[in-house]
């Protein structure tokens, strides 16, 4: 709390810490551990607590505390007020779970002095603040009109073309479909780049442009064609992780199964996903045989670029791997070197904050996470003896004589 109240953020997320003094700064945001007098003083509270998977369903402990806490201090106020799930929770939870427990004790009833709303979250780490101050779109799950009207009345400085108004369910539910068709998209992409990997003189890198220049995919106006979004899902590499994708495909699925629908697409998606870092592993071996003794440096920590987070980072587990094989690992990443940290030491680990240094007498490297400042190393004449193992076929395959790529059928 302290942190945030002197304008500094928790996390690495970029323009974060200049929101926060801008706002701290004019009075209009303050960090406080006193609920009551911030839920009584709000005509609007947010609940975007963890909803972490638990292996059968999403874990609603957070969600349900959350909701008795606010209920509670709602208990002492009058004024209308909507409690708004910001978190990513499975279909009917809002109105099952929130609402129940928020009229009990409150003891107010939805629709009279109390509104209900699930806004989903469409922030990617990285951009989460660009997302925020100019949405794709805005998805509002409303109890009643009322409920509906102060929401999108606090929506309306972000000038939102597209705001969708609905029932919480159909919120709650747009939001898996969304991370679910993103998490489909690279697990398919993944699976043609492992059969193009198996068949001789195939680069699925080349593949997949093919596919994404299609104009349905790839629109063609004017002389200009339009690169959408979705095109740097449709790549081969080493599988998605995050905070993300991994769990909520997972409770996806799960809430799929239990409402009595196998979703075969979902599993094969976490499926291929899963195998992923043991490809990238298969590519590294190899190139160098036995990885007993041999020093391997490892290219980026985090889930993906622009973040520290680890989360389900495919870079853990392939380091993970490295080192029960007998490998020694250099470990390097612009931000996310306290966070891995956190999760993972060894004495067979290495963290380097110099690149320079990390990559110096090294027998294979292998790049995990595609940081801009990575796209340097094809400059380096003394790389260029060494395997190079891409996870994310980001590098130029022509500047390095022993290149392996995901999806590249060069051995
Ligand atoms: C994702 C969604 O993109 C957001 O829209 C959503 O709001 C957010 O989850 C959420 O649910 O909160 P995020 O997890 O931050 O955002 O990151 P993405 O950029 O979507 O990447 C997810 C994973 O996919 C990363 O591990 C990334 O490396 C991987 N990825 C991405 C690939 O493996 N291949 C690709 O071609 C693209």
């Amino acid at each position: 709390m302290r942190l945030i109240n002197s304008g500094i953020s928790p996390i690495h997320e970029e323009g974060l810490d200049g929101l926060l003094r801008k706002n701290i700064s004019a009075g209009r945001l303050r960090a406080s551990t006193k609920l009551e007098v911030a839920i009584v003083n709000a005509d609007i509270s947010i609940i975007a607590v963890g909803t972490p998977f638990d292996g059968s369903e999403i874990d609603l402990s957070y969600i349900r505390k959350s909701a008795s806490d606010i209920g509670m201090c709602l208990k002492l106020a009058s004024a209308y007020h909507v409690v708004c799930v910001k978190s990513t929770v499975v279909p009917g939870t809002t109105t099952d779970v929130v609402g129940p427990i928020l009229e009990e004790l409150s003891g107010r009833k939805i629709g009279q002095t109390l509104g209900l709303c699930m806004n989903p979250e469409f922030l990617a780490e990285g951009s989460a603040v660009k997302d925020f101050m100019d949405p794709d779109r805005i998805v509002l799950g409303v109890s009643d009109q009322r409920a509906g009207k102060l929401m999108s009345d606090a929506y309306a400085p972000f000038c939102c073309k597209d705001i969708l108004i609905t029932n919480p369910s159909t919120a709650e539910m747009c939001k898996y479909a969304a991370n679910s068709l993103f998490a489909t998209a690279i697990s398919f992409s993944n699976e043609i780049a492992n059969l193009c990997a198996s068949i001789s003189n195939i680069d699925a890198l080349d593949v997949m442009y093919a596919v994404q220049l299609d104009r349905r995919l790839s629109p063609i106006i004017g002389d200009d064609r339009i690169r959408p979004g979705l095109m740097s899902f449709l790549l081969p590499g080493t599988g998605f992780g995050g905070s993300c994708f991994p769990k909520d495909v997972k409770a996806f699925q799960a809430y799929g199964q239990k409402n009595g629908h196998n979703m075969p697409i979902l599993h094969s998606v976490l499926d291929t996903n899963k195998s992923q870092p043991d490809v990238t592993m298969k590519l590294i071996k190899a190139a160098i045989g036995d990885l007993r003794g041999k020093h391997i440096t490892v290219l980026g920590l985090a889930f993906k670029p622009g973040t520290d987070d680890v989360r389900e980072s495919p870079a853990l587990l392939i380091i993970k791997m490295l080192l029960s094989c007998g490998a020694l690992v250099n470990a390097h990443d612009p931000v996310a070197m306290n966070s891995a940290k956190e999760v993972l030491m060894d004495d067979n680990l290495n963290y380097y904050n110099e690149l320079s240094e990390s990559i110096l007498n090294v027998d294979a490297l292998v790049l995990v996470t595609s940081w801009p400042e990575y796209k340097n190393i094809e400059l380096i004449e003394a790389l260029k003896n060494i395997p190079i193992i891409d996870g994310r076929r980001f590098l130029d395959k022509q500047k390095f004589p022993t290149y392996f790529g995901i999806g590249c059928s060069n051995f």
